[in-house]
């Protein structure tokens, strides 16, 4: 039985490590311990002399039962809230709208506003509150500079800012009421001919990036994924998918074929500038890329391409229903680094939105070591997936190191 430990008198209880059920056992015996005593006790004592110690033992069993039931409601709470230290680690404390220097319109945009005519019959919702991530207490200092704008005037040209509260898990993002700079978008050609030309320098705005234009950002390895990706023309970007360098490349054609004809929409994780989605679109299939403007402009570039960028962490439940997706594409972006956990968050939510039949396609992810490896290769084969193509390889990097990449295609089983 687990560790409990009982300390009756001012009603708190401690349990470590105790199952619910354990708990309520352990009370129960100790109740039925206790009364089995007091009710021999009585039989003993049922003289006239001993009146007192009975109206004592009376007493007592009432004080038992109060306590007991002090202690179950002290173990049904504590099985909801989390301690104070948990919530001091993970800021679970709602924003303290009264400490100073808090940004009006964060309280504004906070505060619950009272629906005007009263609960609303469908919903039987009474009022409207706004959501804002529980990570952003931690940056409050971050936050309040964020939300600190003239309402219906111009926006602060901070997007930096913005995308660094959004890495430190404080999404969504509060500020709703001011213009965002708008750049004239410039020489954009019609689809699907946009999808391989190039986007002029003109149409993002340049400012907090490092890069200037475009041709810096080619010279510069982003990513993995993004190397010189911003250039359509020559380089890696346009033989992606379609020509295989190695065998860990597959080809869209091979593995659209796997889908059967089945397979219309999908959904990019960490798609670089776009290319995914590009070839996907070539064939009909409607694809969305989430990314981050981590060093460069890829949600204006994707977006000049006549492609759809959703610009989320990977942090952050996708905003999809359950089962939509015919197609999930993710590269390096599955490597979260750290916890194991957060790689689990992501294969489940991976996973649900796919829909059964549909495909994952593990591209091209590094391996950094043997374990690495094998813990991925074991998630993967909790989530019961059949596996169309399954591809370790070696790839020999700038250093002349070689390296391991892990490439699948794996379908979603119909699950009852
Ligand atoms: C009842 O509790 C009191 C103190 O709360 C104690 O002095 C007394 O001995 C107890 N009586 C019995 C019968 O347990
Ligand atoms: C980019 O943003 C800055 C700051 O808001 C602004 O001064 C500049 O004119 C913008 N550049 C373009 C090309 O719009
Ligand atoms: C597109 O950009 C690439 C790289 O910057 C360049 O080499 C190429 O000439 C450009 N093509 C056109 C048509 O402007
Ligand atoms: C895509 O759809 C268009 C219009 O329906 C059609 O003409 C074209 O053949 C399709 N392309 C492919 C690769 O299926
Ligand atoms: C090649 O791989 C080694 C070992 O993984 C790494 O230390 C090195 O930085 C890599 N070089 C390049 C150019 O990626």
């Amino acid at each position: 039985m687990g560790l409990v430990s009982l300390k009756i008198g001012d009603g708190t209880a401690r349990f470590k490590r105790v199952t619910l059920s354990s708990l309520a056992m352990n009370v129960l015996m100790l109740f039925s311990v206790l009364t089995t005593n007091l009710f021999a006790l009585y039989s003993f004592t049922s003289s006239p002399k001993n009146q007192t110690l009975l109206h004592h033992a009376h007493k007592n069993i009432s004080l038992i039962s109060q306590q007991v039931s002090l202690i179950l409601r002290e173990i049904d709470s504590s099985q909801n809230k989390p301690t104070q230290t948990e919530k001091g680690l993970l800021g679970y404390e709602t924003i303290d709208l009264s400490r100073p220097n808090i940004a009006n319109e964060l309280k504004l945009f906070l505060q619950h506003h009272k629906l005007p005519l009263g609960k609303d019959s469908r919903t039987g919702i009474t009022e409207m509150v706004a959501s804002v991530g529980h990570s952003c207490e931690k940056s409050m200092d971050l936050l309040s500079q964020y939300m600190n704008y003239r309402v219906s005037g111009p926006c602060p040209d901070d997007w930096s800012l913005a995308q660094k509260l959004i890495l430190r898990g404080c999404e969504p993002l509060p500020r709703r009421r001011c213009f965002a700079k708008s750049i004239p978008k410039v020489g954009l050609y019609s689809f699907p001919i946009s999808l391989w030309k190039n986007v002029s320098d003109k149409t993002v705005n340049w400012s907090g990036l490092g890069c200037k234009n475009l041709q810096c950002l080619n010279s510069k390895k982003l990513s993995k994924d993004c190397v010189g990706c911003f250039d359509l023309v020559n380089g890696f970007e346009n033989p992606k998918y379609v020509n295989s360098r190695t065998k860990n490349d597959f080809v869209i054609d091979d593995v659209l074929a796997l889908g059967s004809g089945g397979i219309r929409i999908g959904f990019d994780l960490g798609g670089g500038s776009g290319t995914f989605a590009a070839r996907m679109a070539e064939r009909n299939v409607t694809v969305i890329t989430a990314t981050l403007n981590i060093d460069a402009p890829f949600s204006e570039f994707i977006a000049a391409r006549g492609l759809f960028p959703l610009y989320l962490s990977l942090d952050h439940r996708f905003p999809f229903y359950d089962n939509v997706f015919d197609l999930v594409h993710v590269a390096s972006a599955l490597d979260v680094g750290g916890r194991s956990e957060k790689l689990e968050f992501l294969m489940f939510d991976i996973d649900r939105i796919l829909r059964p039949g549909g495909l994952f396609w593990l591209d091209n992810f590094y391996c950094t070591s043997d374990e690495k490896k094998g813990a991925l290769t074991r998630l993967i084969e909790r989530f019961g997936f059949k596996k169309l193509k399954w591809v370790v390889g070696d790839k020999v990097n700038g250093s002349g190191k070689s390296e391991v990449y892990l490439s699948v295609v794996l379908q979603k089983p119909v699950r009852v």
